[in-house]
């Protein structure tokens, strides 16, 4: 995945209000610790396959976190994911997550969460997660099924008006590892 390509994919599921989170409406029921410098939680628990990149990731977001202005915890202990501890955090991180990231406590904790004014980013294998929660199927938008080998495709722009795909031009070819993702909307498919 590209910078530009995974900029885009964060910015895709940023721009995303989530099924679990639309129906609330009142101001976020808490305040995070700094004004100033967002906290982001980021999880890499994984239990099925555990992508290679994981480790480089977290060394780069440490490194780069005073250049952003951010603040990253790292954790890979689904125990922590309760409704005290995930309210210290502007936004949670999903990086390659894989398997039963969380159990019924920490869905629920995870829905709060959202309900809450809290966001979400989900990074790279995110989609291979947590396959039987509707409530992370409704947030992360569609779940991985299979990629075929990284080969050159011509991706068409499927939605014009989405911010996410609105600079983009209506047929863009590249080389790229095409992930197939079950269900969810569709602003690019690939020829
Ligand atoms: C996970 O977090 C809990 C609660 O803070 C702690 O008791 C436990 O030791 C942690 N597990 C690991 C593997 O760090
Ligand atoms: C998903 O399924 C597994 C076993 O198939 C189960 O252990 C787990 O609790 C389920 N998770 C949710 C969120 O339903």
């Amino acid at each position: 995945m590209t910078i530009i390509q995974l900029i885009f994919f964060i910015y895709l599921l940023l721009t995303r209000r989530t099924t679990a989170s639309s129906s609330i409406q009142s101001f976020p029921a808490y305040l995070p610790n700094s004004i100033n410098t967002p906290k982001i939680l980021v999880y890499t628990y994984t239990d099925g396959f555990r992508h290679d990149s994981i480790p480089t990731a977290i060394e780069v977001l440490s490194r780069e976190k005073v250049n952003w202005g951010l603040d990253f915890d790292f954790t890979e202990n689904k125990t922590l994911f309760n409704e005290e501890y995930l309210k210290e955090y502007d936004a949670l991180m999903f990086i390659s997550v894989t398997g039963e990231a969380f159990g019924r406590e920490g869905e629920k904790a995870f829905q709060k969460y959202l309900q809450s004014g809290g966001n979400f980013i989900g990074v790279h294998a995110a989609t291979c997660a947590l396959y039987n929660s509707s409530i992370y199927q409704a947030t992360i938008g569609a779940l991985f099924e299979w990629h075929p080998v990284i080969q050159e495709a011509t991706f068409l722009r499927e939605i014009v008006t989405h911010p996410a795909t609105a600079n983009l031009p209506d047929q863009w070819r590249f080389l790229k590892k095409g992930y197939f993702l079950g269900r969810g909307s569709v602003l690019l498919s690939a020829l």
